[in-house]
């Protein structure tokens, strides 16, 4: 992976060590409706609000030199919901894509979206081509936004696309490992999140990066994600540097 500009570092709060933040950093950003509804509001307020907080956790880890970035934005599940919130999130999503993308192209952005997007809006569609294309050759932070994604969806299109190569004699079956599933996911290239944060309390994965997260540290703040603010991933930042990474070995 490229790594972030250094020149543009910002100071990190002193109880913060450099040399052990995450690379990457993943986040379930839940309770944008319970926000809303809390405040009387209707859940769309709750969702734009999402917006300026995530627009705010990728300045914060730009400016501290986390080099990636991931947000679950729209999962295969969500189209479940009543259609009404289903097009305004859609919409919203062009609205910040049109919004945003030149400021993202000025700070040298790396966007990237994950997902099943073939089954998105071809309005949508051509935005997202435009904004990874305007920014592929970017060096700074990648901020990959996760897009009619699942977990699962990502592991049988892999396999899909493997069993082809074997039937087509591109591949022999005793040659799959580990590094050819992962090449053959939505996220081939990037490495693996190394800290997981979900906010509203809620203590599930609901079908994100189920592959990539194998040894990913958890943080699951009781916030609402409107509230996500850079107090609380300074908080989350301070608990992942008091862990002991193992990866299934012994204590080093
Ligand atoms: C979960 O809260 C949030 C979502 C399903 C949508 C998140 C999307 C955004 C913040 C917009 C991102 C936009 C761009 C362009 C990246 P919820 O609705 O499940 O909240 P609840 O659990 O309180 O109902």
């Amino acid at each position: 992976m490229t790594t972030t500009k250094q020149t543009a570092l910002k100071e990190l709060p002193s109880d913060l060590r450099r040399d052990r933040l995450p690379q990457h950093v993943a986040v379930i950003m839940d309770g944008n409706g319970r926000w809303a509804t809390r405040r009387g509001l209707p859940r769309s307020v709750g969702h734009r609000q999402g917006v300026e907080t995530l627009k705010q956790l990728l300045r914060c880890c730009d400016d501290w030199g986390i080099q990636a970035l991931t947000a679950y934005a729209f999962s295969t599940e969500n189209w479940t919901r009543p259609l009404e919130e289903v097009e305004f999130l859609m919409t919203l999503f062009e609205r910040v894509l049109r919004q945003e993308l030149d400021e993202m192209v000025r700070e040298d952005v790396r966007i990237r979206f994950v997902g099943r997007l073939t089954d998105l809006p071809k309005n949508l569609q051509s935005m997202i081509e435009n904004a990874m294309s305007a920014t592929r050759h970017n060096q700074g932070i990648q901020f990959t936004i996760a897009k009619n994604y699942g977990g699962r969806q990502e592991l049988v299109q892999a396999c899909q696309a493997i069993a082809q190569k074997v039937q087509q004699g591109d591949l022999n079956t005793a040659d799959i490992d580990e590094a050819v599933v992962a090449e053959h996911l939505y996220t081939a290239g990037t490495c693996d999140p190394d800290l997981l944060i979900r906010t509203s309390g809620e203590m599930r994965l609901s079908n994100f990066l189920l592959w990539q997260t194998a040894y990913a540290e958890l943080y699951i703040a009781d916030t609402l994600w409107p509230d996500f603010d850079r107090a609380e991933f300074h908080r989350a930042l301070f608990s992942y540097q008091q862990r002991d990474r193992r990866f299934g070995g012994l204590k080093r």
